[in-house]
C-alpha cells in the first residue's frame, strides 16, 4: 500500500455554528463515535465553512471550543481520532482552490443545500457560499478519505465530491484520489423538527422548541418532547401505519435511535397506545441518554485550555498527513515546487 492511500480513512467534518442537537448526534456524531474503534478517523469542526455567512468572530472561536467539548463528551477520543479545526490546517483552502477549477458553475448551481442557504437573495449570498460544496470536497480528500459518515443531508455534497475527484483523476490522467463513500447509517438518519415533521432539525431554525441541543438540562429536554407537534391517533402497531404521519414517525425513529432498537419493535411495544403514553417514556430515555452528555460538555469548558490543547495536537496531526498529499497534488497540477523538490 503506498503511503497515504489508505485501504478506508473515515473523514467527517461538523460546522461550529451554535449548539450541536439531536440531528447531529443521531444522525453523524454518534456512528463516529462507533467507527473510530476500528478505522483511522478524523474529525474536523469547520470553521471555514462557518464564515461563509456573517459570524461574530469572538463567538465563533466560543462555539469551536463548545462544539469541540460536545464531540468529546458525546464519546471522541482525541487519543483514538484526529480532532481539529479546519482554519488550521492550510491543506484545506489550498485545495479548495484547485477543486474551485475543477468543478463547474452548472454543478453548483444543482446544490440544494446552497438554494435554502441563500434563500430569495441569491445575488447577495457570499461567493464562499457557493462554493462551499468545493471546500467540502478538499476536506475529505486532502486525508484521501474513503468513507465519511454524515446524515441523510449531506448526500448531495458527497456525490458532488466524487464527481470532483474522478473529474480530477481524469483531466490530470491520474488515479490519485479514491471516490469516497458516504455512510449513512442508523435509525434516525433525518431527524426532523420537533415542531414541524416536514422540516429537518437544524440549527438555523428559529424555534428552540424544534430542537434538543446536546446542552439542554433535564427539565427543558422533558419540556420539548411534551411540546412536540403530533397528532391526535394512537401510534400504530405496523411501520406502515406510520405512513403520511411525519411527526409521529420522527418521535418514534427518535426513540428506536436512543434506544439502539428499531422502529419495529418500538411500535411492538407502544402499537395501540397514544402519545399521552409515549411522550413521558420517550423524554424520560432521552433525558437518560442525552443529559450526562450535556453535563461532561460543561465540565470540559471549564477548562479551555485543554480544549485547545486537544484542538492543537490535532491539527499537527492532520496537517502531518495532508500537507505531503498536497505536495502531490501540486506536482500534479504542475506547480512549480521549492528548490529540491522539482
Ligand atoms: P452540519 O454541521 O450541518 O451537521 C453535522 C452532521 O450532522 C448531520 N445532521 C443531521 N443528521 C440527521 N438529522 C438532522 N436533522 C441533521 N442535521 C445535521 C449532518 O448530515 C452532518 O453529518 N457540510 C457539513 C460539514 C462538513 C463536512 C465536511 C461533513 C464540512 N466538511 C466533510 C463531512 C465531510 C455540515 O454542514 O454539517
Amino acid at each position: 500500500m503506498p503511503e497515504n492511500r489508505p485501504e478506508n480513512r473515515i473523514f467527517s467534518g461538523i460546522q461550529p455554528t451554535g449548539n450541536l442537537h439531536l440531528g447531529n448526534y443521531l444522525g453523524a456524531i454518534r456512528n463516529w463515535v462507533t467507527l473510530q474503534d476500528s478505522f483511522e478517523s478524523i474529525y474536523c469542526v469547520v470553521d471555514l465553512h462557518a464564515i461563509t455567512v456573517p459570524q461574530d468572530p469572538q463567538q465563533l472561536r466560543q462555539s469551536t471550543r463548545e462544539v469541540t467539548a460536545s464531540l468529546i463528551a458525546a464519546g471522541i477520543s482525541p487519543q483514538r481520532s484526529i480532532l481539529f479545526n479546519q482554519s488550521r490546517v492550510p491543506q484545506h483552502s489550498q485545495l479548495a482552490w484547485i477543486f474551485n477549477c475543477v468543478a463547474r458553475l452548472g454543478w453548483l448551481n444543482r446544490m440544494t443545500q446552497f438554494k435554502e442557504k441563500a434563500g430569495k437573495n441569491r445575488e447577495n449570498a457570499t461567493v464562499g457560499l457557493f462554493a462551499y460544496p468545493t471546500l467540502m470536497a478538499a476536506d475529505i480528500l486532502a486525508y484521501r478519505a474513503t468513507h465519511v459518515p454524515v446524515g441523510e443531508d449531506q448526500k448531495q455534497h458527497l456525490e458532488l465530491t466524487r464527481d470532483i475527484a474522478q473529474s480530477f483523476n481524469m483531466n490530470y490522467g491520474v488515479e490519485f484520489f479514491p471516490l469516497p463513500e458516504p455512510q449513512i447509517f442508523g435509525s434516525a438518519t433525518r431527524v426532523m423538527s420537533l415542531r414541524d415533521g416536514g422540516s429537518k432539525m437544524s440549527k438555523s431554525e428559529a424555534s428552540d422548541n424544534s430542537r434538543i441541543n446536546l446542552t439542554d438540562d433535564d427539565n427543558l429536554i422533558a419540556q420539548k418532547i411534551r411540546k412536540a407537534k403530533t397528532d391526535p391517533d394512537a401510534l400504530p402497531s405496523q411501520v406502515e401505519g406510520l405512513a403520511g404521519r411525519p411527526e409521529a414517525q420522527n418521535l418514534v425513529g427518535i426513540y428506536a435511535a436512543l434506544a439502539d432498537s428499531d422502529v419495529e419493535t418500538v411500535l411492538r411495544e407502544f402499537g395501540g397506545r397514544g402519545f399521552g403514553d409515549f411522550k413521558p417514556a420517550l423524554a424520560e430515555l432521552a433525558v437518560a441518554k442525552l443529559s450526562p452528555m450535556g453535563r461532561e460538555m460543561r465540565r470540559l469548558l471549564a477548562n479551555p485550555g485543554d480544549i485547545d490543547a486537544v484542538l492543537d495536537d490535532g491539527a499537527a496531526r492532520a496537517e502531518a498527513i495532508a500537507a505531503p498529499i498536497i505536495e502531490q497534488v501540486n506536482e500534479i497540477v504542475g506547480f512549480l515546487g521549492p528548490v529540491g523538490r522539482r
